[in-house]
């Protein structure tokens, strides 16, 4: 396996930590992106006290996290999702770009699709951030699942979407 450095752009969400706590314990460096460097430090400690003294977790701002890895992952609300990426377009040029994001709303009865003009967040972010090199995946997994004790997920399966081999 090709260790990468791995950034989680809103890894301090349930989903961004959960996904990094599996890339740390299968060896990659992970960097916790966050509007805050001081969650996403407290995020890093918690995964990095869950993942054994092995692993390689830090946490600091979205724009160095995004900055400093080889594959960046987008894990933050579709809300704010369109003018996150647009900002981070400069740090992401290049760079192998993974988006687990779901065009969500939520009512009285819970969460429900929306419609996107570009088709997809993946394809929105891809807009933003041309010079990335764009896939969907992860989309289903659930958080309580990746950040649980199991060793392995091998009951599941990740569909994984893009134009970039
Ligand atoms: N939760 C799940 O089980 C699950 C499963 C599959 C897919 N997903 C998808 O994964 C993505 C993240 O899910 P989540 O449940 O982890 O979400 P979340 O907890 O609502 O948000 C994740 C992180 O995004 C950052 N964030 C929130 N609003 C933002 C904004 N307007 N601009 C920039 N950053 C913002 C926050 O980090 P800071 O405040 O630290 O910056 C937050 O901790 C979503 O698109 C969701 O659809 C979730």
């Amino acid at each position: 396996m090709t260790p990468y450095k791995i950034a989680v752009i809103g890894g301090t969400g349930p989903q961004g930590k959960g996904l990094a706590y599996r890339f740390a314990t299968s060896g990659h460096t992970v960097v916790i992106g966050s509007r805050s460097d001081e969650r996403a430090q407290d995020t890093a400690a918690d995964i990095a006290r869950r993942a054994g003294e092995n692993a390689s977790v830090s946490g600091t701002d979205n724009s160095t996290a995004a900055q400093s890895a080889d594959v960046v992952v987008l894990a933050v609300p579709y809300q704010g999702h369109a003018e996150l990426v647009a900002s981070l377009a400069g740090q992401l040029a290049s760079k192998v770009l993974i988006s687990c994001v779901n065009p969500l709303g939520f009512d009285k009865r819970g969460p429900y699709g929306l419609d996107v003009a570009d088709g997809s967040a993946a394809e929105e972010a891809r807009r933003l951030a041309p010079e990335a090199r764009l896939a969907g995946a992860f989309h289903h997994l659930s958080a309580v699942n990746l950040w649980s004790e199991a060793e392995f997920l091998d009951h599941e399966d990740v569909l994984v979407c893009g134009d970039d081999e």
